[in-house]
């Protein structure tokens, strides 16, 4: 690996037995590895707490029959036309349907959307899963 970087890390030996048995069970290779995994993702917190571009995934589940939900879901969706890149609609059952809104922008704005989803009546659940645009995490 090109600019590869070596370093040593002191851990006290109960964190260290811990962080290995994490290793395992995520079935990452080795303790190199997973320091890159668990620095991409305080990178990524990092990214969402400066208010800096992300991209993102809001979750939601809802009962179609509710009244005026639907107009509202559609009229929000509008609203936030710049920050949403697509929306995918998956019917679960006769009643439940789930959404996928992929968004991209500031994490503010995309933290907004998802608080004025989830104050409709008749949403279920709305989660918010913070990911990057991969520009800045290397
Ligand atoms: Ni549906």
């Amino acid at each position: 690996m090109a600019g590869l970087v070596r370093f040593s890390v002191s851990l006290e030996k109960e964190l260290s037995g811990k962080f290995d048995a994490l290793i395992r069970k995520r079935k990452w290779q080795n303790r190199s590895e997973a320091f890159r995994k668990l620095i991409k993702q305080e990178l990524i917190e990092e990214e969402w707490l400066k208010n800096e571009e992300v991209a993102g995934a809001i979750v939601l589940v809802y009962d179609h029959h509710r009244r005026d939900l639907l107009h509202k879901l559609t009229h929000l969706q509008h609203d936030f036309s710049k920050l949403i890149l697509s929306t995918q609609h998956i019917h679960l059952d006769h009643h439940n349907c789930l959404e996928v809104i992929v968004v991209k922008g500031r994490p503010t704005d995309a933290q907004r959307l998802r608080d004025a989803l989830k104050a409709i009546k008749g949403i279920k659940c709305g989660s918010l899963a913070a990911a990057s645009t991969g520009e800045r995490i290397p």
